[in-house]
């Protein structure tokens, strides 16, 4: 897997000759415009050449359809209380079926899922990946009308269970596991079609491919270059990671540990590189806490031993002592153009270098181009992209890098309801009243320099400017206008923090950046007022001048989540304001994924463990709800399988039919021998996936199921 080396860093390196994606933006008409405004009806879009567009910009700022919101018209489901179901159920008058689940091939050449994980990595490396996260539908597009019936399904594969990916789980530790275990991280492009009512997987589709962690990648953005992305290069091969020279920092390998998600209005995926950290490790020293790497080590958690992958065993692209400098080139939003199978992603350092979540790309009134992001960890921070461009639907180039040059601001939440965005430039005055640029820690030759140590080292320099810590940011997503708003308000979920108010001397970041957040304990404020935060919140912010460059906002918390029937004391601390009827029905917490449907409808996923049992007994296993942003109003809509998590959704444009993820159902197994020891989902629901292949059980298995209404409605109505 040996990477070719390219000198420029644009999108798209198609060697196919064809027109890529941002030929075909080229041409379409500026209905286009009107459409990513909020139109009513669907764009009128050309389809060129043998080249398709999504109108996947429907989800991004779109308006309720006809004016019209789509009501929240199902029953609400109850809680799935112990002994927790191993299946997915969703609420009355809807149907559900797998679509696919790991192991599956979704290539030509790749192989069924053979049950036993007898899988080479080579052979994973076709198959649908592991550990579903955030995901988008692209559906193509034919005679101006993008697809409800066929498109492709963009796919993260967050991270492995060892005990189950391998027969043997990590036992005599060789590098042909690390690289299976490599190759069902990262991204997959599916080819999804509905045929008479059964969806399948086009496994035999050109457009079906997988971007795994040793896939070649570029960066690029300011600190593409720099002396600190400049790490050792590796011929990487199925028996090891051969040095041959260093990297030029503009090159990398990989995407990994990709969680949370985003769309763009110019037709790519973003996808957002969470707990990157985890995969290094050290077979020697580390640098000493004191320099320049080892404070931004500290400040980003990596360790000698890391999470256990045990790839710096066998790999020594990942072991600190030999490599220290790989770790710099994750912590990124990875940017895939999936029309292109040739397309080579790329890492955008512009949107700064964290433990990223969702991206969520919005327009302003002027085509102004804001991305929304939080920093998934204890007591970090949100963020928000303004490029210096704006979406041109009728300039190649502009879209092309619009996300390479702009400002990284990072979010301070005020008290009396106010924020305001701080600027993570080298002019910027920190907290201790000296500039950025003058911080040893980001000091440079120029203010070019010292832009790109400020976004290698994001988090440091949002200590300086004295951002507000978060209970754990999670996804963000923006309102679609229509339905009577037109403003800008984004969301993004607070999914816990257990370090909240704990203690009586409470602790903050220090401005030089060489505190680790995550282990402070930040006393409660305003935007995160609850102490030992359980169960999470969503908080919203309403730019002012409703548009993406402003530098302030103000803001509230949408909803506290909680358990309204808890044990725990005080009381008041833990029940949250979950407005249900009635009170209590549709309990939930750890909220983690969130979406906005383009009815205007807000989906909530979770992620908390333990479910139906101790802190969960009366919430019970973890769910996806449906919030309406005007009045709070909720209903759980779906819930999952023993020790899963609910990530991802996404529906069809005609609203028809929508994608959810399930992952690591089963997670506790840690036994190899038993690997169905909790959970043997999807087979424990499903004989059948919905193109009426047998689906393949002996070990759980994340997937996605496509839910429809079963009287052909919109899912959800
Ligand atoms: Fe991968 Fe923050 O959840
Ligand atoms: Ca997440
Ligand atoms: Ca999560």
């Amino acid at each position: 897997m040996k990477g070719s080396f390219h000198p420029t860093n644009d999108l798209t390196l198609n060697l196919s000759g064809n027109e890529s994606i941002h030929d075909v933006i080229d041409k379409v008409s500026s209905s286009r415009r009107t459409f990513i405004k909020g139109a009513a009806s669907a764009p009128v879009l050309a389809m060129v050449g043998g080249v398709t567009l999504s109108g996947l910009v429907g989800t991004v700022q779109a308006a309720c359809v006809d004016g019209t919101a789509v009501p929240i018209g199902f029953d609400n489901l109850p809680a799935a209380l112990a002994p927790v179901p191993d299946a997915v159920r969703v609420a009355a008058g809807h149907t559900t079926k797998l679509l696919v689940a790991w192991g599956d091939p979704i290539m030509p050449g790749g192989l069924p899922f053979s049950g036993t994980a007898s899988e080479t990595a080579a052979q994973q490396s076709k198959q649908f990946g592991a550990h579903i996260d955030g995901m988008h539908y692209f559906g193509f597009v034919s005679r101006g009308v993008e697809s409800s019936q066929r498109g492709l399904l963009v796919t993260n594969h967050e991270y492995t269970h060892e005990a189950v990916l391998h027969p043997d789980g990590q036992a005599n530790y060789s590098i042909a596991k690390a690289r299976k275990s490599q190759a069902a991280h990262g991204l997959a492009v599916v080819e999804v079609q509905n045929t008479s009512g059964n969806w399948g997987v086009v496994s035999s589709s050109a457009y079906g491919r997988r971007l795994t962690g040793n896939s070649p990648m570029r960066l690029s953005g300011p600190a593409a270059g720099h002396a600190l992305m400049k790490s050792k290069q590796y011929d990487i091969t199925a028996t090891g990671s051969h040095e041959i020279g260093s990297n030029s920092g503009f090159d990398c390998f990989g995407t990994l540990n990709n969680c949370g998600h985003g769309v763009t209005p110019w037709g790519t995926y973003l996808s957002g590189e969470e707990n990157w950290n985890g995969y290094f490790g050290s077979n020697g020293s580390l640098p000493a806490s004191t320099t320049e790497l080892g404070k931004l080590n500290n400040r980003y958690g990596l360790n000698a031993s890391g999470f256990g992958y045990r790839w710096h065993t066998v790999d020594p692209r990942f072991d600190l002592a030999q490599n220290p400098l790989e770790p710099n080139h994750f912590g990124w939003v990875v940017e895939l153009d999936p029309f292109d199978p040739y397309s080579v992603p790329v890492k955008r350092t512009a949107l700064g270098r964290v433990k990223h979540e969702g991206a969520w790309t919005v327009l302003g009134p002027n085509n102004e181009v804001g991305v929304y992001m939080g920093d998934d960890e204890r007591n970090e921070y949100i963020y928000k992209f303004v490029s210096a461009g704006r979406y041109n639907p009728t300039n190649r180039g502009a879209n092309r890098t619009l996300l390479d040059n702009g400002v990284l601001y990072v979010a301070k939440f005020n008290a009396d309801g106010t924020g305001t965005w701080l600027p993570l430039v080298p002019g910027s005055i920190g907290v201790d009243g000296v500039a950025l640029r003058d911080n040893p820690n980001f000091a440079g030759i120029d203010d070019t320099e010292v832009l790109a140590k400020i976004l290698i080292k994001t988090r440091m320099a949002a200590d300086a400017l004295g951002a507000t810590m978060m209970d754990r940011p999670e996804w963000t997503a923006a309102r679609p206008k229509g339905c009577g708003f037109d403003g800008i308000e984004v969301y993004c979920t607070l999914t816990n923090n257990n370090r909240r108010g704990s203690s009586a001397t409470p602790t903050t970041n220090n401005p030089d950046g060489s505190t680790t957040a995550a282990s402070a304990r930040p006393a409660v404020d305003a935007a995160n007022p609850r102490a030992n935060n359980l169960y999470g919140h969503i908080i919203r912010w309403r730019e002012d001048g409703k548009n993406v460059t402003s530098l302030t906002f103000t803001w509230d918390l949408f909803v506290q989540a909680g358990d309204t029937a808890t044990s725990k004391t005080p009381a008041a601390q833990y029940t949250g304001n979950i407005v249900d009827a009635p009170n209590g029905s549709a309990d939930y917490g750890a909220p983690d994924g969130i979406w906005f449907d383009k009815y205007g409808r807000l989906w909530v996923q979770t992620d908390q463990q333990g479910d139906a049992s101790g802190d969960w007994t009366n919430i019970g296993a973890n769910s996806m709800v449906c919030a309406d942003p005007a009045t709070g109003k909720t209903k759980r809509f779906l819930t999952g399988p023993l020790q899963c998590e609910v990530t991802g959704v996404v529906m069809t444009p005609d609203g028809k039919s929508m994608f959810l993820g399930i992952q690591h159902p089963g997670e506790e197994a840690t036994n190899p021998a038993n690997p169905t020891q909790f959970s043997n989902w999807p087979a424990s629901q499903f004989a059948t996936n919905s193109a009426g292949q047998t689906v393949v059980g002996g070990r759980p298995r994340s997937g996605v199921v496509v839910i429809t209404k079963t009287n052909g409605g919109i899912v959800g109505s």
